[in-house]
């Protein structure tokens, strides 16, 4: 029986098993392991804090997102394709385990936060 995101264990789970999920995804895997080298012993805790504080305003993530991903947009360019995919695998992973109202606030967070990314990445010209 699923339940909803309650706790931190749970937020844990969540970006534990989404990030299994990208590690294994042909499309998107490369970027984290080869282009930007990703050290998840960091990485992690940072995203837990990250999901913690957008389903629970616990202000534990003092990082900048966006700003993050204009900096690996100028090692790779971050096209619509691989946000289709990296929201696909997010909402997979919600839905695999959970079920309410922070399990649905999580995707219209990604979605959200997905949509603002691009959006300014546009923005940025070319050269
Ligand atoms: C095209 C889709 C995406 C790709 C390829 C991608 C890739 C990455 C990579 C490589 C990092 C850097 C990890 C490091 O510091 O070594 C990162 C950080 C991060 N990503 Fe994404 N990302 C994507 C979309 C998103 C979306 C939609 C969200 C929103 C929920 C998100 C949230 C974050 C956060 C919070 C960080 C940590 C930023 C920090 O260091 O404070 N990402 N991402």
């Amino acid at each position: 029986m699923k339940k909803d995101i309650t706790s931190s264990e749970d937020v844990q789970w969540m970006v534990n098993r989404f990030y299994d999920k990208v590690k294994e995804d042909k499309l998107l895997a490369f970027i984290f392991t080869d282009v930007m080298k990703v050290n998840w012993q960091k990485y992690l805790p940072v995203m837990y804090a990250f999901w913690e504080n957008a389903l629970f305003y616990t202000g534990g993530y003092e990082g900048n997102a966006l700003k993050k991903h204009i900096c690996i947009n100028m090692h790779i360019p971050l096209q619509k394709k691989y946000f289709k995919r990296w929201l696909l695998l997010f909402n997979k992973t919600v839905d695999e385990y959970f079920v309410g109202e922070k399990a649905t606030l999580a995707k219209q967070r990604a979605y959200s936060i997905a949509t603002i990314i691009q959006i300014k990445l546009k923005e940025i010209p070319v050269k």
